[in-house]
């Protein structure tokens, strides 16, 4: 399996392939989730390609860039199998050389949520996409249900700047004990580890609710704070109950909703969400 990096190598290698093409955007150390949506794009394309990139754009002055988990070694290994056409790995000068000043910016649906908590993130992840849906030309992208609202903003961007793909979003895959999987859970040891099946356990409680007929979106997100504050190791930053394409927040739940939160365990940030109805 070939690995390109340059624009210039990366045009020859995607005009070589004939048919459909679907790519698969990630920044690498690769887990179960990501490998799901290598497989369900051999499934749905006649080639794949798979971006690593840590994008430096879409980390905030607070967030540790230089500390990100990094293994492109043992990436390529795990691809290997899959029978992807190859992996492209930018470098961070190629993406923004000097002089660089370009931003692809989504607005109402990058303010609530994740947009909140960390400005500027989606202004990095649009720009990044924009730039990896133009050097490899997909027909379709693949994206991951666990970053909800990271799928929602760039479904908007798709349809708004007229990339003529189709963007597909895959369920979250989880650890057997509910945990959602993360390049993050890797700082998560012990009691730490243990205590971050909260955010699982509060969707649970939560979907429960809904379940046995609670539609009054003050009382599910007040169920899962209070499954969250009782875990001590666990800091809530955000719960949320929204619809689920506006990510309006929502005073009675119906149609499609969207449950998320934000919670540090640690001094490891978690996200997790349901889809429900
Ligand atoms: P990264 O965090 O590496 O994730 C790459 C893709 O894998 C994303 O679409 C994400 O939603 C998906 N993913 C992560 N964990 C998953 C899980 N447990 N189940 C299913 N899918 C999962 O998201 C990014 O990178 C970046 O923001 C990127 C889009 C590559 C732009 O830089």
């Amino acid at each position: 399996m070939r690995t390109v990096t340059t624009l210039d190598e990366l045009r020859t290698a995607r005009f070589a392939l004939k048919g459909t093409v679907g790519l698969v955007p990630t920044m690498g150390f690769l887990h179960e989730g990501h490998l799901s949506l290598i497989r369900q794009a051999k499934a749905e394309c006649e080639h794949v390609v798979v971006s690593i990139f840590v994008n430096p754009t879409q980390f905030g002055p607070s967030e540790d860039l230089s500390k990100y988990p990094r293994d492109l070694e043992r990436d390529l290994s795990l691809i290997e199998p899959l029978g992807v056409d190859f992996v492209w790995t930018p470098t961070a000068e190629g993406m923004y050389p000097t002089g660089y000043q370009t931003w692809v910016e989504v607005e109402a649906l990058t303010h609530p949520l994740e947009g909140a908590k960390r400005p500027g993130h989606f202004k990095g992840v649009t720009t990044v996409v924009a730039k990896l849906f133009n050097g490899v030309q997909p027909h379709k992208a693949y994206f991951g249900q666990k970053d909800a609202q990271q799928a929602a903003v760039i479904r908007q961007m798709t349809r708004d700047l007229n990339f003529p793909l189709e963007v597909v979003v895959c369920p979250i895959v989880r650890e057997a004990d509910g945990l959602a999987m993360s390049s993050r859970n890797k700082y998560l040891e012990g009691a730490h580890r243990q205590a971050a099946l909260v955010l699982f356990r509060a969707l649970s409680a939560a979907k429960d609710l809904y379940e046995t007929g609670g539609r009054d979106a003050e009382k599910i997100r007040a169920k899962m704070r209070e499954v969250i504050e009782a875990e001590p190791l666990a800091q809530l930053q955000y719960v949320s109950c929204a619809n689920y394409d506006t990510l309006d927040e929502l005073d009675v739940v119906q149609g499609k909703t969207l449950l998320s939160m934000a919670v540090f365990i640690g001094k490891t940030r978690l996200i997790d969400n349901f889809v429900l109805g």
